[in-house]
C-alpha cells in the first residue's frame, strides 16, 4: 500500500491525541486537540505521525506520496453508531400523512410505520435489498462516514432477519466501511403475533437468537423498549438470553415516554442507550458511572417534530454523549452526520467541540470501536476526511448546508465518492 504524507493542512482536528482515551464525558467533551498548519503521515493504513509544518523534514519521506492540501482541514471520518440502512423501498406516503397531522404512533397503528417496511422487505429479494442498501452506503460515504452500525428489525421473522443481516455482512465485505451489526428482532410485533406479543418474544429468544449467534451475523442485540412495542420485562428476557450468546445489548430507550429502557440497558451493561428524548435526572443517575453511552438521534426528533433529548443537561451532569443519524425510512431519512451536528448545536445546545467529539470518538465508543477509530491518534486506523476549505472547525455546525467533505480516506486509501 502506498503511504501518504499530507502537508500544509490549515488545521488538523486530532479530536483526541491520546489513543488510550476511549470515550469523552462531561467537560472532556468541550476539549478537542488540534494542530494548526500541520502534516499527517499515514503508513500501512495507520496514523503514523503528525505535527506542525515548522518541524517537518521532508527528506525523511522519500518515496512517499505527498498530498499538498493547503487551505483544507483534516479530521477523523464520522462514526455513525445507530442506523437502519438496510431497508426496502421508502415511506414518503407516510410523510404526507404526517404533514396532514397523523402522529408516528397513529401511522404505525394503521399498518404503516415499521410494519410497512417489514412487508416491503419481505417482498424484496436479497440481491435487490443489497442493491438498494448500497445506494445508501455510497451516500453516507460521501457525507464522510467510515464506520457504521447497521440494525436488522424490518424482517421480524427468522428468514427475513437473516436476510437483512446477511446484506449488512455483504456491505461490510464489499464496501470500505467498517460495519457493526445489531440484531433488532424486537423492533415491532409482527402482524402474525398481533395479539400475542409474548409468543413473539419467545420466538426471538428460542429461534432467532441461537441461529443468528451461531451464524455470527450480529455482535449486538437491540430492543425497542416502548409502550406499544416491547416492555421492560420483554427486554429483560431478550437481553438475558442474548448475553449468553455473547451479544452485547443496545436499547431504543425513552423515545416516546419514560420507558424503563435506560434502567434495563444499564442492568445488562448495554454499550449504548439510544434516543432518550424523554429522559431526566433519574436516568442520568443510572447512567453515571456505567459503561453505557447516551446516543442521541436528533434527525428523528427533527423529522417527528418532537422535543429534543436533553443533551446539555446530560453533558453538564458529566455523561458521555454520542450523535448518530438513525438513518431509516420512517423517522430519519438522512445519513448526514454533519446535519446531525447542526441540529445538535442549534436544538440541543451542544458546542462545536462537543458535537465533533460526539460524532467521532464517542460514536466509535458506541460501536466498541474507539480503540481503533474516531480520532487522529498514533496507531489508529487512518480514516480521514479532507474538508472543503473552512475558516475553522467552528464553521462545521454553523454552515448548515455547505458540503464538508472534499475527499475521504479509509484505512489510508482514498475512497471514490459518488
Ligand atoms: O429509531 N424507534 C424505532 N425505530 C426507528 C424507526 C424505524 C421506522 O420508523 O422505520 C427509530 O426511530
Amino acid at each position: 500500500m502506498m503511504d501518504t504524507l499530507f502537508i500544509n493542512a490549515k488545521e488538523i482536528l486530532l479530536v483526541e491525541k491520546d489513543s488510550s482515551v476511549l470515550v469523552k464525558k462531561g467537560t472532556q467533551m468541550s476539549q478537542i486537540d488540534t494542530i494548526t498548519n500541520g502534516y499527517l503521515y499515514i503508513k500501512d493504513g495507520l496514523i503514523e505521525d503528525y505535527g506542525s509544518m515548522d518541524n517537518i523534514d521532508i527528506s525523511f519521506y522519500e518515496g512517499v506520496r505527498i498530498e499538498d492540501i493547503s487551505g483544507r482541514t483534516l479530521m477523523p471520518a464520522f462514526c455513525d453508531s445507530h442506523t437502519h440502512i438496510v431497508y426496502a423501498g421508502s415511506r414518503e406516503k407516510e410523510f404526507a400523512d404526517k404533514i396532514k397531522g397523523l402522529s408516528y404512533k397513529e401511522i404505525a397503528a394503521r399498518g404503516g410505520g415499521i410494519l410497512n417496511s417489514v412487508e416491503l422487505l419481505h417482498n424484496t429479494s436479497e440481491q435487490e435489498l443489497y442493491r438498494q442498501s448500497m445506494e445508501r452506503v455510497g451516500e453516507i460515504l460521501s457525507f464522510g462516514t467510515a464506520a457504521v452500525e447497521i440494525k436488522s428489525g424490518y424482517g421480524l421473522s427468522l428468514e427475513d432477519e437473516l436476510k437483512m443481516l446477511r446484506v449488512a455482512k455483504m456491505i461490510e465485505e464489499s464496501s470500505p466501511l467498517t460495519v457493526k451489526r445489531s440484531f433488532l428482532g424486537a423492533h415491532a410485533v409482527p402482524a402474525r403475533y398481533k395479539d400475542n406479543r409474548i409468543e413473539y418474544v419467545n420466538e426471538i429468544i428460542n429461534c432467532m437468537i441461537p441461529v443468528i449467534a451461531s451464524e455470527d451475523l450480529a455482535e449486538f442485540v437491540d430492543v425497542f423498549t416502548e409502550d406499544g412495542f416491547f416492555s421492560v420485562e420483554d427486554t429483560d428476557r431478550i437481553f438475558n438470553a442474548a448475553i449468553k450468546y455473547g451479544l452485547r445489548p443496545k436499547v431504543h430507550a425513552n423515545q416516546m415516554s419514560i420507558s424503563g429502557g435506560v434502567e434495563v440497558g444499564v442492568k445488562y451493561n448495554a454499550l449504548s442507550v439510544d434516543h432518550l428524548e424523554f429522559t431526566g435526572p433519574d436516568q442520568f443517575k443510572v447512567l453515571k458511572d456505567s459503561d453505557t453511552i447516551a446516543t442521541l438521534l436528533p434527525g428523528s426528533t427533527f423529522f417527528l417534530e418532537m422535543d429534543y433529548a436533553p443533551a446539555r443537561a446530560m453533558i453538564d451532569y458529566g455523561l458521555p454523549v454520542a450523535l448518530a443519524t438513525n438513518y431509516n425510512p420512517g423517522s430519519s431519512p438522512s445519513g448526514d452526520m454533519k446535519f446531525m451536528m447542526v441540529l445538535a448545536s442549534l436544538k440541543m445546545k451542544m458546542t462545536p467541540e462537543e458535537v465533533i467529539n460526539a460524532a467521532t470518538i464517542n460514536g466509535a465508543y458506541a460501536m466498541g470501536l474507539s480503540h481503533t477509530h474516531g480520532s487522529i491518534s498514533k496507531g489508529k486506523i487512518a480514516n480521514i476526511i479532507v474538508t472543503n476549505p473552512i475558516p475553522s472547525y467552528m464553521y462545521i455546525p454553523y454552515a448548515i448546508s455547505a458540503p464538508l467533505v472534499n475527499r475521504l480516506f479509509i484505512e489510508g486509501k482514498e475512497v471514490m465518492l459518488s
